[in-house]
């Protein structure tokens, strides 16, 4: 076995090296009975035009996606510049993350945030398997934008604006 094999991997190196992608950041958002529910999430991206989907992937210890996946549609909202401390509330586990969150019902009922960028509503198709994450597919019923606004955006690590 050569030294390379034998080096248990750098996960801390993985995160650093990943880190350099920088990303757009969401909130997922669903209505659990009467009981809005949202997670923070990062890993978020367009899979297919046709059918239009898009793909998440939600973290096995997350105790909101398990209750998102039940309902089975939930809402995508991608966060605009000032939104970081919502973005922070919502990466919290537990407690009331909705508490003083303004927001309106998109088509499936799931939370609109206010002053959000741009979401995407959308019915839960499958999750796949994926290590300490699974890989989540949904199909988009409807969308909207605010391109007045800009991104937040997350970068090694840190929040950051967007500078066109
Ligand atoms: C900027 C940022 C990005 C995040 N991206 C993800 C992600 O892609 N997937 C995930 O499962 N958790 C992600 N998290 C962590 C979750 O938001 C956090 O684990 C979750 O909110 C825990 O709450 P819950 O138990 O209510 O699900 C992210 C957190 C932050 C601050």
């Amino acid at each position: 076995m050569t030294k390379e094999e034998a080096r248990p991997f750098d996960t801390g190196r993985f995160r650093e090296v990943l880190g350099h992608f920088a990303t757009g950041v969401t909130v997922v958002t669903a209505m659990d009975g009467d009981e809005p529910v949202g997670f923070t999430c990062q890993s978020f991206g367009s899979l297919s035009l046709e059918p239009p989907m898009v793909v998440l992937a939600p973290g096995k210890l997350s105790t909101s996606w398990p209750r998102i996946a039940r309902v089975g549609q939930f809402c995508v909202n991608i966060l605009s510049e000032d939104q970081e401390a919502l973005s922070r509330d919502f990466s919290r586990s537990g407690g009331d993350k909705f508490a003083g969150v303004l927001w309106t019902p998109v088509g499936n009922g799931a939370p609109l945030l206010d002053g959000a960028l741009a979401w995407v509503q959308c019915r839960f198709v499958e999750a796949h398997d994926a290590g300490d994450h699974e890989l989540v597919v949904g199909l988009v019923e409807d969308m909207g934008a605010n391109s007045h606004r800009r991104p937040l955006l997350f970068y090694r690590g840190g929040f950051g604006r967007f500078e066109p």
